[in-house]
């Protein structure tokens, strides 16, 4: 359905306040929401995904007063970001209030909140009038959808409401942090490059690996396509014709691959970010065993896409 079209957005609030799923557009990847405040909804999320119950969902937000219904105390390093990056591509992790179900954060004593700016996401929430809970809408472990069109072939005829909004801008999830006393943690590489929240709140704190109850989402893989996916340095590394090739920016040469996607024909790390869930689902869909990754530089949002094309490969290093 246009997400655009008030009648739509009426329709998918009422699913939504009748316990049921609605996937909306978000400006980092497409969300499978449900309302947060109710528990049975929440749980739907979980079944479709196939999602682990230990891993919690981002509760999103249209109003700024919102936060405070959901939090106990916003730390004031958490009002800096929220000022600077909401709306926007930032989750912030805080101390829960006993209202927001357990099954949202997974049981544990804090909740990831989030104001995402996509102006149908804002609308859909607005309409409903509570906030929504949802994590990205493709079933667990595989990549995060950027377009209505690769949702519904992710989950067939399963879904049952998908609000169409366009492309996703930014093309990869949110960066996630949390917020102790005065101290801000990484969890997730996202799309707001870690510089620029260093900018609003100093330096950051990578979360220790070992804490793994403090983000029970950093499992070793995620992202993964059903493609093998081997990171290369150029493309000289490709070893075969049948396999798909993630490249950077535009090839010198003519690649051995068949199957090519570019992610930025001038290297901008926006852009790649903005296409890189996108071409790496559409060369999976392309029925190709491997797809080669070139890799990114590893600054800014190049530090996100990298991330993720590791875990990506982890996947298979793992089960081989
Ligand atoms: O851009 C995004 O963040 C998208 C859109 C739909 O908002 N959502 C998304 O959700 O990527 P999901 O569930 O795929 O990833 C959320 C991550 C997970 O790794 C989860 O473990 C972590 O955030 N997270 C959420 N709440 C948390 C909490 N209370 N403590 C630690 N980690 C949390
Ligand atoms: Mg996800």
């Amino acid at each position: 359905m246009d997400g655009y079209d008030p009648a739509s957005l009426l329709k998918a609030a009422t699913t939504l306040r009748e316990g049921e799923l609605v996937v909306f557009p978000t400006e980092t990847v497409y969300g499978l929401g449900a309302d947060a405040f109710n528990p049975i909804a929440v749980a739907k999320i979980f079944e479709l995904k196939k999602r682990p119950h230990f891993d919690p969902l981002i509760v999103h937000i249209a109003h700024m007063q919102s936060v405070e219904k959901l939090v106990l105390n916003v730390p004031a390093q958490a009002r800096r970001l929220m000022e600077r990056f909401w709306p926007g591509p930032l989750t912030i992790i805080m101390e829960k209030q006993g209202m927001v179900p357990d099954i949202v954060t997974a049981g544990l004593k804090t909740v990831g909140v989030r104001m995402p700016s996509h102006p149908v996401a804002l609308a859909l929430i607005k309409a409903l009038g509570r906030p929504v809970a949802a994590p990205s809408a493709n079933p667990f472990g595989y990549m995060s959808p950027t377009k209505a069109g690769h949702v519904a072939r992710m989950f067939a005829d399963r879904v049952p409401l998908i609000l169409d909004g366009g492309p996703s801008t930014h093309g990869i999830e949110s960066t996630v942090v949390s917020v102790r006393g005065d101290t801000v943690y990484v969890h997730r590489y996202g799309a707001v490059p870690l510089e620029e929240i260093e900018r609003v709140v100093g330096d950051l704190q990578e979360k220790e690996k070992g804490s793994i109850c403090e983000a029970p989402g950093e499992l070793p893989y995620h992202y993964a396509p059903h493609a093998r996916l081997v990171i290369i340095r150029s493309q000289e590394d490709i070893r075969t014709s049948e396999s798909g090739f993630l490249a950077f920016k535009n090839p010198e040469r003519e690649p051995l691959s068949k199957h090519v996607r570019v992610l930025s024909a001038e290297g901008d790390l926006r852009e790649a970010a903005a296409h890189f869930f996108s071409h790496l689902i559409e060369l999976d869909q392309e029925g190709v065993d491997v797809i080669y990754a070139e890799r990114v530089p590893e600054i800014g949002l190049g530090r996100a896409i990298m991330e993720r094309l590791r875990k990506a490969a982890q996947k298979h290093t793992a089960r081989a």
